[in-house]
């Protein structure tokens, strides 16, 4: 086993990347995928969603830049197969770190040695097209790209998939678009499927089947320290991540589609 590493990236900030990456990540392990999510944002979100303190410099991703081993710098979450390296503040000292010594394979050499381990690393990426990004994507198999159903969404895009099209260019030849995900779907407003359909012409063939509606149980999950499955499986954000995960897999999705997806087909 070695695992697929999958960076969740976007440089406009609260577009789901973190929502993505905690739901996504205990999906697939819900789907007895072993899974391990480094939160590498200095915003610590991925790791206080789950739960957890921010932690010091010796305790998490900042540490494993620095040379710690993943290995002792792994938690275990309330999800069993899932594990998170943690973020603090520290973390954004990389930037200029980084900056100054472009060292951009790192990321991928310090998680070499539990790649054996997990199925799935999944890597939760600040708002900013900065080293840390570059650093994440050139460690990465795969970029999904979260995307809300707004007005101006696809701005800065362009930005993204030429800075996406330059690392495979060069760092790294191995980094696919895994998709884009459409997030914050209002269900009930012309403007959601308006940009929906939007984005798909735009980008056909590269967005999910699966939307992630605006669904208040997303944003309350992360102050209880849980994904969402874990504080209610029941609602529509856990079913929607859920169907991503399977979509992703390439296994049927259990329960269709919502109707914004059919109508944007
Ligand atoms: N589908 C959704 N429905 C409702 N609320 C959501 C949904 N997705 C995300 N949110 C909420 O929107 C806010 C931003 O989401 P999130 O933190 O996942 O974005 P982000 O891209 O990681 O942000 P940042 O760029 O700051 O890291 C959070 O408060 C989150 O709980
Ligand atoms: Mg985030």
């Amino acid at each position: 086993m070695t695992a697929r590493i999958v960076v969740l990236a976007n440089q406009k900030g609260g577009v789901g990347k973190t929502t993505t990456a905690i739901n996504l990540a205990a999906s697939l392990a819900m789907m007895e995928k072993l899974v391990l999510l480094v939160d590498y944002d200095p915003q610590g979100h991925s790791t206080t969603g789950l739960g957890f303190p921010k932690p010091d410099h010796r305790a998490g991703s900042y540490a494993l830049m620095k040379g710690a081993p993943a290995k002792g710098l792994t938690l275990h979450t309330e999800v069993p197969m899932l594990q998170v390296i943690p973020a603090g503040k520290d973390l954004a000292q990389l930037e200029f770190e980084l900056f100054e010594l472009p060292q951009l394979q790192e990321l991928r050499k310090a998680l070499e040695p539990v790649m054996e381990n997990f199925d799935f690393i999944l890597v939760d990426s600040p708002p900013a097209l900065g080293m840390i990004t570059l650093n994440a994507l050139t460690a990465a198999d795969e970029v999904i790209i979260p995307m809300p159903c707004e007005f101006l969404a696809m701005d800065g895009l362009a930005e993204l998939m030429e800075t996406i099209r330059r690392i495979q260019a060069g760092p790294n030849p191995r980094l696919e678009l895994g998709g884009i995900l459409l997030t914050m779907a209002e269900e009930r407003t012309n403007l959601g499927s308006a940009v929906a359909n939007e984005v798909r012409q735009a980008f056909p063939g590269k967005v999910f089947g699966t939307t992630i509606p605006r669904n208040i149980r997303l944003a309350e999950a992360p102050s209880h320290g849980k994904p969402v499955a874990f504080y209610d499986l029941k609602s529509k954000g856990a079913q929607a991540y859920l169907n991503l995960a399977r979509e992703w897999l390439g296994l049927e999705l259990a329960t269709p589609s919502p109707a914004l997806n059919r109508e944007a087909e």
